[in-house]
């Protein structure tokens, strides 16, 4: 067991491998879940093996059932590739092994969580002085958000939710958008607060808030009562328009909390900012530090204006937060956890602003690029308004369009994902990976082409 040299240098030339063949792997897995399944199952070992051979067998045997989406040409879902310098620092998180909830026991980690904290809110142009949370992913930095926002607005109504629960609680109203994504009514459930509390608004062709309906919805309840926008919807990547949204929460007294899982960090580019105007005077922000920093699994910031909201859901002694710093434990919902600030800090270290509105802009210009080269392509349709990284296209029948992305799953070349928009079949590109280049995104168009002229 004491061979950590050995184990770990072995570990590390997989590794390498790995990200070496990455650009040529096929990008979709080659082997089912059914198949790892096989591939894996069987009574738990009597005896023990050698570690180095243990990493050879599970490399070997994971192959063909892992996915690119570290490569350059992975554009399904919303995931996020990784930069080189947060692989290293995740390494040396699990090297170093800090448990991040007390300042006390991961001093480091406490520090460092704080910093990068700082740095995220002044980048991406949010109120100084919030409090930031390192949680998983972006449902669990919408849940964060939520439990800050329900702890707040219950208690202006007078009720002390940490202490009295929910039952005879003032109803709380979630107002949504129609297009907001699923994890906001997962992180509601989760609550407590139940589905029935989500009032939802009309959203337009982009997914966007109807600004005069969310007037109508709102003057028409009362209680306590949360407005959630969105930055970046999931299909479009639309952004909400933040400006005209939020003074019209503001004055029906909400709490307005914005999901922007991957869309908040256009706030920290120049050329991209104009779609996030408004955007820092709401309560509080969900996002991924996996999807647009690449900063690899898992990593999601809950970001909230007033401390002692966040402190109010999840604090263990509020009171910590007089005159000094709380713990990392006061602003998650977790106690021991995984030190993810290091990852965060070294991928914010390495890009400085100025790299991080170059890892935006760059994201935006290659979807882009990437519609105008499938626009190209006969009978294609950019289905969207192309703002910011995700594209969505089809063919004239949902069958052609479903069975198009059948067929460029199995020729590997890329990864786009199926979806639905207004009732019509789709294809979703997110681009979200650092690595992508003008050459990945000719290889994806010649796929598309491909297999439509295959058709
Ligand atoms: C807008 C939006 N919100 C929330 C999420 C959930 O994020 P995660 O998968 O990191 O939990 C996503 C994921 O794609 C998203 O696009």
């Amino acid at each position: 067991m004491n061979d950590a040299g050995r184990v770990l240098a072995r570990a590390h030339g997989l590794a390498q491998d790995f990200l070496d063949g990455l650009d040529e792997r096929p990008v979709w897995p080659r082997a089912g879940f059914e198949e790892m399944l096989a591939a894996f199952d069987g009574p738990l070992p009597d005896e023990g093996l050698d570690p180095v051979a243990v990493l050879d067998e599970l490399a070997v045997t994971v192959d063909t059932g892992l996915t690119g989406n570290a490569g350059p040409r992975f554009f399904g879902f919303v995931v996020g590739g990784h930069l080189p310098v947060a692989v290293g620092a995740d390494w040396l998180t699990s090297t170093w092994d800090q448990n991040a909830g007390l300042n006390s026991l991961a001093p480091a980690a406490g520090a460092v969580e704080v910093v990068a904290g700082r740095w995220l809110v002044d980048a991406l142009r949010l109120p100084a002085g919030s409090s930031v949370g390192f949680v998983t992913g972006g449902m669990m930095a919408n849940y964060s958000c939520l439990a800050a926002a329900r702890h707040a607005v219950l208690a202006r109504a007078g009720w002390d939710v940490a202490k009295r629960g929910l039952f005879d609680a003032p109803r709380v109203r979630i107002v949504v958008g129609h297009h907001r994504h699923d994890t906001i009514d997962r992180a509601v459930r989760y609550l407590g607060l139940g589905q029935d509390a989500l009032v939802e608004v009309v959203s337009d062709d982009q997914g966007r808030i109807d600004v005069d309906d969310l007037t109508r919805v709102l003057a028409h309840g009362e209680g306590p009562v949360i407005v959630c926008l969105q930055g970046g919807e999931v299909h479009t990547g639309a952004f909400d328009d933040f400006a005209a949204a939020v003074p019209v929460a503001r004055r029906y007294g909400a709490w307005v909390h914005v999901d922007g899982a991957f869309g908040l960090w256009a706030a920290a580019s120049p050329t991209h900012r104009h779609l996030t105007l408004g955007l820092a005077d709401a309560d509080s922000w969900a996002t991924d530090a996996h999807k647009t920093l690449n900063v690899p699994y898992d990593s999601g910031l809950a970001i909230v204006r007033d401390p002692a909201a966040l402190a109010g859901a999840f604090g263990v002694h509020a009171d910590y937060l007089i005159g000094g710093i709380a713990d990392p434990v006061e602003r998650v919902p977790e106690f021991s956890r995984r030190a993810r600030g290091f990852a965060v800090w070294a991928a914010l270290r390495s890009l400085g602003r100025d790299g991080l509105a170059v890892l935006v802009d760059h994201l935006c210009a290659t979807a882009s690029m990437l519609a105008q080269g499938l626009e190209q392509i006969d009978d294609i349709e950019i289905v969207n308004h192309v703002v910011s990284t995700q594209v969505m296209f089809r063919l004239p029948t949902d069958d052609r369009t479903a069975e198009m992305g059948r067929r460029l799953l199995a020729d590997g070349t890329c990864v786009v994902t199926p979806a639905v928009w207004h009732g019509r079949a789709v294809q979703r590109c997110a681009v979200s990976g650092w690595s992508t280049s003008e050459a990945d995104v000719a290889a994806t168009v010649a796929a598309v082409r491909r297999v439509v002229t295959a058709l």
